[in-house]
C-alpha cells in the first residue's frame, strides 16, 4: 500500500479532516502530521516535517493544506527532492503528476471548495508520471539541487 503524509495549519485543518477518509478509500495508507485542532499554528512547523519525510522516502507522497496553499508550497519546495504544486483544479493536479512528477500537493483550505479539493486529490493520487521528455526536465531540477550542495553560499 503506498504511503502518504498529510498536514495542515489551522486554516487547512477542516479540509485535512474532510479529506482523510478519501485517502483510505483510494488505497493510501496515511499518517496525519497534525495539527489536531484548529487552534492557530504556523504552517512551516507542519509543512517541513512532511516535506522532509517525503524527500527521504519514508512516504511516497505528501499533501499540505494552509489557507491558500501558497505558504505550504513555499515551504515544501525549499526541501531538496520535493516537487510541490499548488493545485486549484483537477487539470493542474493531473498535469503536475504527468509532467512534473510532483510528490507534494498543496491546497488552500480557505480558497478551494471541499468537493473540488476531493476531485483534485483523487486525480493527483491516481495519475502517473509520463517520463520521456518530462523526465529529462525533472532530472535537470534534481541536478540543480545536487549542484547546490557543492556550491558555497
Ligand atoms: C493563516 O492565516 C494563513 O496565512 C496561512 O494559512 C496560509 O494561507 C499562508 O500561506
Amino acid at each position: 500500500m503506498p504511503k502518504l503524509a498529510i498536514a495542515s495549519d489551522h486554516a487547512g485543518y477542516a479540509l485535512k479532516e474532510y479529506l482523510k477518509p478519501l485517502l483510505e478509500k483510494l488505497g493510501w495508507q496515511y499518517d496525519d502530521f497534525g495539527p489536531h485542532s484548529s487552534e492557530p499554528v504556523d504552517y512551516p512547523d507542519y509543512g517541513f516535517p512532511v516535506a522532509e519525510e517525503v524527500a527521504r522516502g519514508k512516504y511516497d507522497r505528501g499533501i499540505l493544506i494552509c489557507g491558500t496553499g501558497i505558504g505550504m508550497a513555499c515551504v515544501a519546495n525549499k526541501v531538496r527532492g520535493v516537487r510541490a504544486a499548488l493545485c486549484t483544479s483537477p487539470e493542474l493536479a493531473e498535469l503536475s503528476r504527468r509532467h512534473n512528477d510532483t510528490n507534494v500537493l498543496t491546497m488552500g483550505g480557505r480558497t478551494t471548495p471541499f468537493e473540488l479539493a476531493e476531485r483534485i486529490v483523487r486525480v493527483w493520487l491516481n495519475t502517473s508520471f509520463e517520463g520521456g521528455r518530462h523526465k529529462r526536465r525533472v532530472d535537470k531540477i534534481t541536478s540543480y539541487e545536487k549542484s547546490c550542495i557543492r556550491r558555497k553560499p
